[in-house]
């Protein structure tokens, strides 16, 4: 089993976008673990997006990040991670296809509704930002067994 970060920005909660977010993950059969509302700090915010520094894109993503609350979450599954990028879409809402929460709910390059970890690295730099050890809940196999066939060694 992984888990990744998915964070629904400050546009898709001013959107009213949560609920139909956290509905496309359950239905995917993604198991929620972690759930918080918060508003970043602009320390937070420069840490999280540390990578890109230097961008030109830098300071408007740090202004567009603390700008409102926003809802992080932890997901955990199998493959999770290349799963929720691929429910994400591609970065700009401009070129997301249809299907996708980025396709189907915005337009801007900037204001693109979430944030998903792309990778294993990602996932431990990131979510101690918005969580600790206590937000995350174990996932109980009553859950899991009909998502996935449990009844061998392997998850399959
Ligand atoms: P995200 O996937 O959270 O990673 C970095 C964010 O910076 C990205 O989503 C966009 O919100 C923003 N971003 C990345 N590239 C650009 C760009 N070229 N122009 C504007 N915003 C960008």
């Amino acid at each position: 089993m992984e888990r990744t970060l998915l964070i629904v920005k400050p546009d898709g909660v001013a959107r009213g976008l949560v609920g139909e977010i956290l509905t496309r993950l359950e239905n995917k059969g993604v198991f929620i673990v972690g759930l918080r509302m918060l508003r970043l700090d602009e320390a937070a915010a420069r840490a999280m997006y540390a990578v890109h520094e230097g961008r030109d894109f830098y300071e408007p993503l740090i202004r567009y990040i603390t700008g409102g609350p926003l809802v992080a979450v932890i997901a955990e599954g199998k493959s999770v991670i290349s799963i929720v990028r691929s429910l994400a879409g591609p970065t700009f809402g401009s070129a997301a296809p249809p299907g996708t929460i980025r396709g189907d709910l915005a337009v801007s390059n900037r204001y693109n509704i979430v944030h998903a970890s792309d990778s294993s690295e990602s996932y431990e730099r990131e979510w101690p930002i918005f969580f600790d050890e206590g937000g995350i809940v174990e996932l109980d196999d009553a859950r899991l067994k009909w998502i996935y066939d449990t009844s061998t060694s392997e998850i399959i």
